[in-house]
């Protein structure tokens, strides 16, 4: 168990309380965080939702959230008890003016104006304009005060902005935390010091020494019971506009010139102004696109996304995106960053693959294969560098073999690493917002994607069926085999 350095005292308002990702997420992340000695005492976590609770009712829903997503070896009884105690519950509707909000504002007038309070937003996007508005009417909003958004904010430029706008006109930015939860992954931020603190790496980190690049995030899970929303969103929303491109900002920025907040994000910004635009005609050559149908996922038999959706229910929405980025820069010119994420595909698995070119000439008997870097995200967090040896079975000439130079890093540092909300809702309260995104990576994450969703709404790359349990549809490897390329599991 770690001991950390306690943060300033906060009160946690967290809109959308009894929701999943409160549950789920939020609350072990805090208690986590409690347990470790960073949560000061003296914090509350106070949630507020529609359902009419009892603070009694809903700390036993938030003990039983507790129960579920933390292992026993990390539920201390006693420490449970006394974070239970944090916990406050308001009934009350945020985006209704009339609504209960006297008793929010009794809880927060006990504590003094000085107090930190962070607003999270675990709701609909459509309704953050109206919630800021009514925390600024109801005159919450102090000098202390910061706002968490979840994603999706919007569904395109347009949407995004009007949310952005509807936020921004009670909260100025740098009191604005919009969450990419792929940013408080632990190998994310370690690309930070992978790059820059690793001439090795940095040295080579251009297109003289770089083949191509892929960024994965697959899931083995389909829906699970999100299909209302996801149906309206489908995977290049859910997945790619956010987290996938994130992380190629991070893989493809050039050396910040400080660990500060902006000199980050700027070097980030300049990534996603310097994509080149997929238009919408030639979506085709650019991404492919699919549904899951009925397949098997370890060892399970599972249906398709219609099946999952409902009965008699039909969708053209997409669960799987490959796409082929290009970076227009110096650095980066020819050097194709495929991008790809799904549901119900043949693992879970998020890494990032950086492919060497290979060597221009060879003095062996068998070519040496090009080196490749593996960054995994997850599960299994670590760094793999395949190199050529010299194969050690005795054979009269000097042949090659590869094998791997491995850091897994939970067995490496001998520590539990943190789920990514843990570190992102501490950052909250420190006002650092290193790991959030600024209003411009959104807008311009947006302008990429909106004419690649034309494309589609026009049916100019086809939506192709994958047997569940599988890598996607065939059109994913086609994308890659134009140039000669394969997809990691092709490689082994
Ligand atoms: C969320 C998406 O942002 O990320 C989900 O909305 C997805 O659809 C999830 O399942 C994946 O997160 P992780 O951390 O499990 O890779």
């Amino acid at each position: 168990m770690a001991h950390l350095p306690p943060v300033d005292t906060f009160d946690y308002i967290v809109f959308g309380g009894t929701g999943d990702l409160t549950m789920r997420k939020l609350l072990p992340a805090l208690y986590y965080r409690f347990r470790d000695g960073q949560v000061p005492a003296d914090a509350r976590i106070i949630a507020t939702a529609r359902s009419p609770l009892s603070r009694g009712e809903y700390q036993d829903r938030a003990r039983q959230a507790l129960q579920e997503h933390i292992p026993p070896a990390s539920l201390e009884a006693d420490t449970v008890t006394r974070f239970i105690e944090l916990v406050h519950y308001v009934s009350l509707n945020g985006a209704e003016a009339q609504s209960n909000w006297a008793d929010l504002r009794g809880l927060l007038d006990q504590e003094p104006e000085t107090r930190i309070r962070v607003y999270y937003l675990a709701t609909s996007p459509a309704l953050y304009g109206q919630i800021c508005e009514n925390l600024s009417k109801q005159n919450l909003i102090t000098e202390q005060s910061r706002v968490v958004l979840e994603k999706p904010i919007g569904t395109d430029l347009q949407s995004a902005n009007a949310i952005n706008d509807s936020v921004g006109r009670h909260f100025p930015e740098n009191h604005i935390f919009r969450i990419d939860h792929y940013l408080g992954k632990e190998t994310v931020q370690n690309l930070i010091t992978l790059r820059f603190a690793n001439p090795v790496f940095e040295r080579l980190w251009t297109s003289d020494a770089i083949d191509y690049v892929q960024i994965t995030a697959a899931e083995t899970v389909g829906v699970e019971g999100r299909g209302a929303y996801y149906d309206r969103s489908g995977c290049l929303r859910d997945m790619i506009q956010n987290h996938l491109l994130q992380v190629l900002c991070l893989v493809a920025m050039d050396p910040p010139v400080s660990l500060d907040a902006d000199s980050v994000r700027n070097e980030k910004l300049k990534v996603l102004h310097a994509l080149k635009p997929i238009r919408p005609s030639d979506v085709a050559i650019y991404t492919s696109r699919g549904q899951y149908m009925r397949g098997h996922v370890n060892g399970q038999t599972v249906g398709s996304y219609l099946e999952d959706l409902g009965e008699g229910v039909t969708s053209e929405t997409e669960t799987f995106v490959a796409l082929k980025a290009e970076i227009l820069s110096w650095r980066w010119g020819n050097v194709p960053f495929y991008l790809r994420s799904g549901k119900r595909m043949a693992e879970k698995c998020s890494e990032i693959v950086i492919q060497f070119k290979s060597a221009p000439w060879t003095i062996f008997a068998n070519r040496p294969a090009a080196n490749r870097l593996v960054i995994r995200i997850q599960p299994d967090e670590g760094v793999m560098l395949s190199v050529s040896t010299k194969d050690p079975t005795p054979t009269d000439s000097l042949s090659l073999r590869e094998a791997d130079i491995n850091i897994e890093f939970e067995k490496a540092f001998n520590i539990r690493y943190p789920d990514s909300y843990e570190r992102l809702l501490l950052d909250v309260v420190r006002g650092d917002p290193i790991l959030f995104i600024r209003r411009d990576e959104v807008e311009a994450a947006w302008k990429w994607i909106d004419p690649i969703l034309q494309g589609w709404s026009k049916n100019e790359a086809p939506l192709e069926p994958y047997p569940a349990g599988t890598w996607g549809p065939e059109g994913a490897r086609n994308l890659l085999a134009q140039s000669g390329h394969l997809w990691h599991e092709d490689m082994k």
